[in-house]
């Protein structure tokens, strides 16, 4: 195993995270998904971001438990389904999605979305307490929240979120959900590192004409000409040299690696600063906000 040795950070409870994850949504296929474990170890990824939704809990863990890698430097997080945020319903999808991965405790369980007009993440945050406080889950966290939402979560809750995961790249930088983040120690996570699918899969409506593709992106060549990077290398460091963890997903073996060689340099503030400048607001997924149809739950593939 080559191992590069991709580093860790730290989060508010005192633990450790690593600065770099591999998302596992769309991987469905007995042998890419096997290969692109293998590869991921191979290439010095540790934490692995997965979700009930993505149809592969069983099959992600069967293979990171036949790894040979130490349980102990594996990251493996899931998070809560969207209907299931009512205290007991919180407490059995998290057994369900243990055991399905085959793993005595979880490394991270998050709320995958706030669905605020079912009005139940509180709820469902006091059973995540209870799960870590039972030692089964070694971070809780939150996905999709807004300031307004945690703000409810912080007011009633015993145990602080530790990360809170969220669609942001140099397209959709969020900048004051980062801020509000970053003031109350809740460590940012990034889907959609790279901009998201080019091609998505259906339901999500095709690229309308002129889409913008991230890695194609002029100004985050132009940065990672310098440092011999490639466009998706520099906006991954960009989430990184931000404080942001970011989860990209590539089936590509290439790829993968190139996604984990950002350990190597740092942008200055200055290109740091330009990367912000290219903010479109451009969100692909669901409006947290509005988000409570179970047709837009497809949308997180
Ligand atoms: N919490 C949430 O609500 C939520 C929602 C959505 C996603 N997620 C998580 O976020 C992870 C990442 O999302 P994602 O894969 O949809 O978006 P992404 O990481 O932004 O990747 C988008 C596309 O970029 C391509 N790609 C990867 N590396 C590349 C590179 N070096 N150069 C050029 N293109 C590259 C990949 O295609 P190829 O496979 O063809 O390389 C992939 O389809 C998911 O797997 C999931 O774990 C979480």
């Amino acid at each position: 195993m080559k191992n590069n040795a991709i580093p860790t950070v730290s989060l508010n409870n005192g633990g450790q995270i690593p600065a770099l994850g591999y998302g596992v949504a769309g991987l469905n296929k007995g042998d890419i998904l096997n290969r692109a474990i293998e590869i991921t170890l191979e290439e010095g990824y540790r934490m692995f971001d997965n979700a009930p939704f993505y149809g592969n809990e069983a099959e992600v863990g069967a293979a990171l438990r036949s790894s040979g890698v130490k349980r102990e430097e594996l990251f493996i997080s899931t998070k809560l389904p969207n209907d299931c945020h009512a205290y007991d319903d919180a407490l059995r999808a998290f057994h369900k999605s243990r055991t399905a991965m085959g793993l005595d405790y979880l490394d991270m369980y998050l709320i995958h979305h706030p669905m605020p007009l079912r009005g139940k993440f509180c709820e469902a945050w006091k059973a995540l307490e209870k799960l870590y406080e039972e030692g089964l889950v070694r971070t809780i966290g939150i996905s999709n929240f807004k300031e307004r939402h945690i703000e409810q979560i912080l007011a009633t809750c015993k145990v602080k979120p530790m990360v809170n995961e969220l669609e942001c790249n140099p397209y959709f930088t969020i900048a004051p959900l980062r801020k509000y983040c970053d003031e109350h120690e809740i460590r940012v996570v990034t889907w959609f590192p790279l901009g998201g699918p080019v091609v998505p899969p259906p339901p999500i409506p095709p690229r309308p004409p002129g889409f913008k593709i991230l890695t194609e992106d002029g100004t985050l060549k132009d940065i990672g000409a310098k440092y011999g990077k490639t466009p998706a290398q520099v906006a991954l460091r960009w989430a990184v040299d931000s404080g942001m963890i970011p989860i990209p997903k590539s089936g590509k073996p290439g790829r993968i690696k190139e996604n984990a060689l950002i350990f190597d340099f740092c942008l200055t503030a200055e290109e740091l600063g330009r990367i912000e400048a290219l903010d479109q607001d451009r969100r692909l997924g669901p409006d947290p906000d509005i988000y409570d149809d179970d047709a837009a739950v497809a949308m997180d593939v």
